[in-house]
């Protein structure tokens, strides 16, 4: 033993997480032993025994449960007051409710996300153990845009070209976009999924087919409040799903600098995927309503940039709709 370590503890613990990537944590309040309100399953190394005959040794202990899922993923040491932990980290999957389990230690136990988990009162150290979790679900679980495009994907009952063209190009005009602008740019017509099906389809598209204010503010914002609880429900953080929500809250008109980037990439993916089957709706629409639509989608781009690489179909959607309307 070193000559600064008075003490070493070596020990197995093992952390549940839900298909959301949260944790399942101990209540200690009550029974703690340095203050700690939050901690692990899990429990000290025995002479003789392998930290995995610990783990299921403990389990079966604290939880009465024989656990066969379950996964090592590293040691989260500790050295505090010359006191060395040696924490040997598992993880396991569990269903999103918390489990009938049988608790023999504890008051029972609660979910948190990574992030809230880190703020928790633990044993000093245990955060290394938290942190450690974390790094290893990022990698498991698949990640909030993906999650996001499925859930998209599901609601319409399809992949929508519109909405991929609409994500690479958010990632042409800002190559350093972040999480939240990528789902923003995949999943801002949302709200659409909602009435595409339904009698009244034909009154709102009308509505958003003559740039009817209210109706493009009601389809910003339903929109902005589903991606805005769908990402609160799987587990992101309040930040993301807030800026999620103010992205897609004005997609349609822009405002700021990364609500324009949206703005510009919806528009360019219009003239690439939606102008022409709305040029074809000559007819239910005048001339003149259908050309001030395609007008308006390529008025309203802010950079240059974006204007230059929507152009060559903006020119070629009025082509068309002159054509047409002969
Ligand atoms: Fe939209
Ligand atoms: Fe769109």
């Amino acid at each position: 033993m070193a000559k600064n370590i008075k003490k070493v503890n070596n020990v197995s613990l093992i952390v549940f997480y839900d298909p959301k990537g949260k944790i399942m944590l101990q209540d200690r309040r009550g029974h703690s032993k340095v203050g700690e309100e939050w901690g692990f399953f899990g429990g000290h190394i025995e002479e003789g025994e392998t930290p995995e005959q610990t783990l299921i040794r403990e389990i079966q202990e604290e939880l009465d449960i024989a656990i066969s899922d379950y996964k090592y993923i590293g040691e989260a040491n500790t050295l505090i007051n010359n006191v060395a932990v040696n924490r040997h980290v598992y993880i396991a999957p569990i269903g999103e409710k918390e489990p009938e389990i049988n608790l023999k230690e504890g008051h029972g136990c609660k979910f948190f996300t990574i992030n809230s988990a880190k703020n928790l009162k633990m044993v000093p150290g245990d955060e290394k153990a938290v942190e450690l979790v974390g790094e290893s679900l990022e990698k498991l679980m698949p990640d909030l845009l993906e999650k996001s495009i499925e859930f998209v994907d599901k609601s319409f009952g399809k992949k929508s070209p519109h909405f991929e063209r609409a994500l690479y190009w958010v990632k042409i005009l800002k190559p350093d976009a972040d999480e939240a602008l990528q789902i923003a740019a995949y999943c801002h017509d949302i709200d659409r999924s909602t009435w595409m099906n339904s009698k009244d389809r034909p009154a709102i598209s009308k509505k958003l087919m003559l740039q009817d204010l209210e109706a493009i503010r009601e389809h910003e914002e339903h929109g902005a409040e589903m991606m805005y609880d769908f990402l609160v429900a799987n587990g992101a953080d309040e930040s993301l799903a807030e800026k999620v929500r103010h992205l897609i809250s004005r997609h349609e008109e822009g405002d700021d600098d990364e609500q324009n980037v949206l703005k510009d990439a919806d528009s360019i993916s219009y003239f690439e995927t939606n102008a022409e089957r709305h040029i074809a709706e000559l007819g239910t629409f005048t001339f003149h309503e259908l050309k001030s639509k395609t007008d308006y989608m390529f008025n309203r781009i802010t950079s240059p940039e974006a204007k230059k690489l929507a152009e060559p179909n903006y020119k070629s959607a009025i082509e068309k709709l002159e054509k047409a309307a002969k």
